[in-house]
């Protein structure tokens, strides 16, 4: 896979107009978007990774095979941003990702390591009330043992049952240990042929 750098953008009228399709990932900050685009495309430092959240403040464009995008959002739900901060990000995020013509599918990324959290669960409803297409990503699978990691994924899927019939496609991945990230290409390449 041949990945570039493309763009950043604070707005829709910034986003690149050729037309190609774009896959990206949102999440709260720090649960390791950035990370998980550099383990995906084998390019230590594309995106740009950071200890402290709210790292990502653009919508970047990373150019796949000069026939697709992978696209990394600010994260959301950053306790320590100040409100209007806060604001101008749920807005970027929003805009993105209800108003973008060219997002096909989006990757929720969800910390492997915690219980459901309130701000994933709600997120994902205005995913479902928004009928945007979507998939959900545990990161951090590293961090703990495979056992845990696996009985936060059945919790995770036992809340999201009590308001959904059918769940999402969720896969399992760790940055640090790269590992996961085959399964996410794979999935990729096959919604970009359904779309072609
Ligand atoms: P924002 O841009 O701030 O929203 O964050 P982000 O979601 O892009 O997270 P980022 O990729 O910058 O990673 C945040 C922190 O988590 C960094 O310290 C990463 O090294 C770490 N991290 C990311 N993925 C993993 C992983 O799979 N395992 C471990 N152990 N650490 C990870
Ligand atoms: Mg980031």
């Amino acid at each position: 896979m041949i990945a570039t750098f493309q763009c950043s953008s604070a707005k829709l009228s910034q986003l690149p107009a050729d037309g190609l399709p774009e896959i990206a990932f949102i999440g709260r900050s720090n649960v390791g978007k950035s990370s998980l685009i550099n383990m995906l495309t084998d390019r230590a430092g594309l995106a740009k990774v950071s200890a402290t959240p709210g790292k990502t403040r653009l919508i970047n464009h990373f150019l796949i095979d000069n026939s697709w995008y992978l696209v990394d959002l600010p994260g959301y739900g950053y306790a320590r941003a100040s409100k209007s901060e806060k604001e101008k990000f749920a807005k970027i995020i929003t805009d993105y990702i209800l108003k973008a013509p060219q997002l096909h599918y989006l990757f929720v990324l969800v910390d492997s390591r915690l219980e459901p959290q309130k701000i994933d669960l709600e997120f994902i409803d205005m995913l479902g009330a928004n009928r945007i297409p979507f998939g959900i990503i545990f990161t951090k699978s590293d961090k703990q043992s495979a056992d845990k990691t696996a009985s936060n994924v059945a919790r995770f899927s036992r809340v999201l049952r009590e308001t959904w019939e059918e769940l999402p496609p969720m896969l399992i991945t760790s940055s640090a240990k790269k590992q996961g990230g085959e399964k996410v290409v794979e999935f990729i390449k096959k919604l970009l042929i359904l779309s072609d």
